[in-house]
């Protein structure tokens, strides 16, 4: 599909990132799963994630990421038009986490929503965003990709617990000026013939919530890792190459891949066949495993924070979740 010519170019004004206090080390998991540091570190390069307190819900990470995000972008909360959250670990079913942000922030004047796609979310939301900025319908827009996943993970189930954490990331899009950065290319896609193998199946309306599915663990994170795995190599190699090719960039043009933080054998086997060197590729989960829709957000605050790129650098975000769903961005920042 080819990129419709904007009508207004899109920048990336501000980034920010929110992670809870409490840190989860391999050693704390040793002791309640039957698990090792040396099989989470040699499988996944995780050593730790964050957790979030008991009253500190998704809509709290989200709010606090998107103040920083606000402040680096010099922009009030009351000039925002538009907030998108994208989460799987919404506060409530109903009404959406966005919508709790917007009265946390005072974002008075903004329309809010959620969108689900999974660890997709994140860019998923700023190829809306972004959409909406360059037809005029807005002049700016909040996206923030937070998770509580520690409120949706079998603590007994050593595939999935040792993966997952909570955080949150955010970005203010606003239309871009002369001289200033811009995304250059989005790309989405989804395959939904892979729903079964990773999904939390209760808790909607094909399983509700009954005592007898919450025991069942039902309502928790259920996933078959190695298909997992190789859908997600193959749908974010053919995603960077789409954009890249889009923003007429060659892989020496790319100052820094930031890719979904899930498993760091995924993160380099996408450098493999990108052909771009481990060095210009961003890794934090060792710090916080994978936050799902967050995990990109996350990564690019602290990348963007640690001076990872400067103004006119080319980046490619890329990522993938369940759904099975995947996206990918080229930014001249
Ligand atoms: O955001 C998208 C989310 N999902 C992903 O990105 C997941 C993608 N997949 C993966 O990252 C990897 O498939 C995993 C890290 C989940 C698993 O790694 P793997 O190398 O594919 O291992 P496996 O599932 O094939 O399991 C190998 C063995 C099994 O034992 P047996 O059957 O060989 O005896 C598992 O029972 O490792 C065992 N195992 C563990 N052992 C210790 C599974 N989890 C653990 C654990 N600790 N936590």
């Amino acid at each position: 599909m080819s990129e419709i010519a904007s009508v207004y170019p899109v920048m990336i004004a501000g980034t920010g990132s929110y992670l809870p206090e409490k840190v989860m080390t391999n050693a704390d998991l040793e002791k309640f799963v039957d698990t090792t540091d040396e099989w989470i570190t040699s499988r996944t390069g995780i050593k730790e994630r964050r957790i979030a307190a008991d009253d500190e819900f998704t809509s709290h990470l989200a709010t606090k990421a998107a103040k920083k995000a606000l402040e680096q972008a010099g922009m009030e909360a009351s000039d925002l038009q538009l907030i998108i959250v994208a989460t799987i670990s919404p506060d409530t079913i109903t009404p959406a986490t966005a919508c709790y942000v917007q009265h946390n922030l005072g974002a008075t004047e903004a329309i809010a929503y959620d969108i689900s796609a999974a660890c997709s979310g994140f860019l998923y939301a700023m190829k809306i965003a972004k959409r909406m900025i360059s037809d005029g319908a807005y002049e700016n827009a909040l996206i923030i990709g937070a998770e509580k996943l520690s409120s949706f993970v079998n603590w007994e189930d050593r595939n999935t617990c040792v993966l997952f954490g909570d955080g949150a990331g955010a970005a203010v899009l606003r239309r871009s000026e002369e001289g200033e950065g811009r995304i250059l290319a989005t790309e989405m896609g989804t395959d939904g013939a892979q729903t079964g193998i990773l999904n939390i199946p209760g808790g909607g309306s094909a399983c509700p919530t009954t005592s007898a599915n919450v025991n069942d663990k039902l309502a928790s994170l259920q996933m078959s890792g190695r298909e997992v795995f190789k859908l997600a190599v193959n749908a974010m190699k053919k995603a960077s190459e789409k954009v890249i090719e889009r923003a007429g960039l060659a892989p020496d043009d790319i100052k820094l891949v930031i890719p979904h933080q899930a498993n760091l054998r995924i993160i380099d086997a996408i450098a493999d066949r990108l052909a771009v060197p481990n060095e210009k590729v961003f890794v934090n989960l060792d710090k916080y495993g994978n936050t799902s829709a967050a995990a990109v957000a996350i990564a690019l605050d602290e990348a963007h924070r640690t001076g990872r790129f400067e103004r006119g650098d080319k980046i490619v975000l890329v990522v993938f979740g369940a759904g099975l769903t995947w996206a990918a961005s080229a930014i001249e920042w």
